[in-house]
Formats: structure tokens, C-alpha cells, sequence
């Protein structure tokens, strides 16, 4: 393939120093580290232009096919929030009563979650990530799509880079199972609920818990 190959372009590829790119990348670790899940949220507004330019990043995260099964729904209605708090909190309250395992809530005891989910409320922003199991052709007709869990994995670590980055705080939430939120937000049949992010400013006094990262030595192998 050359760039005269018809459906092909020239790659504008930057070639970098290797004093550079590990100065960009520590300068990128640097940042990274300090991302937290956040639980504790202000009602502060955000800018929508820096939800958008964040879910755009997310649009260009590698997908299976290039098929891009996914859509991003920003939800800051009072009302469709309420309504997902509460539906949420329905399907929490089960999990904490009997659906989780002891191993999976104990797992959870030290974040200090429960099944109260105020942030669903107090967030200026919710952002549904939606993974489409099947495409929409013409007149509703299916078509396939590949490796979706994956490529919606990658798109929506992208988003929650690009929203630290931009200075805002998110929440990955998964108030499983998240049919309601199909329901709720009206998609339509193919697209499955992957995670609900709330995104905004932390309260001024917001705890997280201590928690370590593993160490590179534990989590990488040289072979
Ligand atoms: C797939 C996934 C699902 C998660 N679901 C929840 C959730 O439902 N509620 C919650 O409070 N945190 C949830 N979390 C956040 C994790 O608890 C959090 O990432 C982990 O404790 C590490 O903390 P950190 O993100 O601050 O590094 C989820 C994270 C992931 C990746």
C-alpha cells in the first residue's frame, strides 16, 4: 500500500527523539497518576464545548472493523437524572442485599460505597456510554459489528483521559444491570448501556479512598 493506493492517505507520523518521548511520556505518567475516581461532586456546570471536545477524543480510539460501535449520551436534565438515580439505586439495592457476593462486598468495603447514589443527581453531567452490539443499516437492517467490548473498553479509557486531562473529575459507574438506562435515555434496541460516568468538579473537601497502584515490576513482563 502506498499513499497513491486508491482509499489510502500519507500517515503524518512524528518521529521523535528518544529524550522526547520519554520526557512526553513521564510528563503523561505524571498526569495520569493523579486521575481518582470521584464520588463527592459539586452541581457546578460544566463547559459543554470541553464534554464535546473529550467525547471527540473518545471517537478516535481504534475500534474492530472501524466500525465505532459507540455513542456517548451527555445528560443534564434534572429530571432524566432524578430518573436514573432512582432506577439505579433499585438495581444497588439489590446487589448490596444479596445479588453481590460476600467476597465481591467485602471487595467493595474499603471504597466505602454503597447503595445510596446521590452523585446521580448532584453531577452537572452523566455521560452513557453506549456500545452497539449491531450496527443500523437502512430500513433497521442489522449489520455485524467486531470486538465491541473491546473497542468501547479503549474508547471509554480514552474519555476518561481526555476529561482528566481537561480537568474535570468522572466516576466510572456500573450500577449493574444497566438495561434501564436503554429505557430511560429512549436508544434504541442495539445499543447496550457500557458504562453511566458522572463528570464534574469535586466537593472542596472530597476523600478518596488510600488505595496503592501495583507496582510496574507486578504488573509488567519482559519476555
Ligand atoms: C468497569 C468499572 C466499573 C466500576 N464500577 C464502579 C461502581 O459501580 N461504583 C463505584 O463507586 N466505582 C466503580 N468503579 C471505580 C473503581 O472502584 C475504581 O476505579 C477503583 O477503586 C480504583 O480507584 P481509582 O479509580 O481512584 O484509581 C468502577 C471501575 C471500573 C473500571
Amino acid at each position: 500500500m502506498s499513499a497513491s493506493t486508491p482509499g489510502f492517505v500519507p500517515l503524518e507520523f512524528q518521529r521523535l527523539s528518544s529524550d522526547e518521548m520519554l520526557a512526553r511520556a513521564e510528563r503523561f505518567d505524571a498526569q495520569i497518576q493523579r486521575r481518582r475516581t470521584v464520588r463527592h461532586f459539586t452541581d457546578e456546570p460544566v463547559p459543554m464545548e470541553v464534554l464535546d471536545a473529550c467525547i471527540r477524543s473518545a471517537g478516535s480510539a481504534p475500534s474492530g472493523a472501524h466500525k465505532q460501535p459507540w455513542t456517548f449520551v451527555i445528560v443534564t436534565d434534572p429530571e432524566v437524572k432524578s430518573k436514573i438515580r432512582e432506577a439505579a439505586e433499585e438495581e444497588e439495592r439489590e446487589n448490596y442485599s444479596g445479588r453481590m457476593n460476600p467476597e465481591w462486598i467485602g471487595a467493595l468495603e474499603p471504597l466505602g460505597t454503597d447503595d445510596e447514589k446521590p452523585f446521580l443527581e448532584i453531577a452537572p453531567a452523566l455521560i452513557v456510554v453506549m456500545r452497539q452490539a449491531w450496527g443500523l443499516g437502512e430500513n433497521g437492517r442489522r449489520r455485524q459489528h467486531y470486538y465491541t467490548q473491546e473497542s468501547v473498553g479503549i474508547a471509554s479509557g480514552f474519555l476518561l483521559t481526555a476529561l482528566h486531562l481537561a480537568g474535570l473529575a468522572t466516576l466510572t459507574h456500573t450500577p449493574s444491570p444497566m438495561g434501564f438506562l436503554t429505557r430511560i435515555l429512549g436508544r434504541p434496541q442495539n445499543e447496550k448501556p457500557f458504562l453511566l460516568i458522572p463528570v464534574g468538579y469535586a466537593t472542596e473537601d472530597c476523600a478518596v479512598p488510600d488505595l496503592a497502584r501495583k507496582p510496574l515490576d507486578e504488573i509488567r513482563v519482559r519476555v
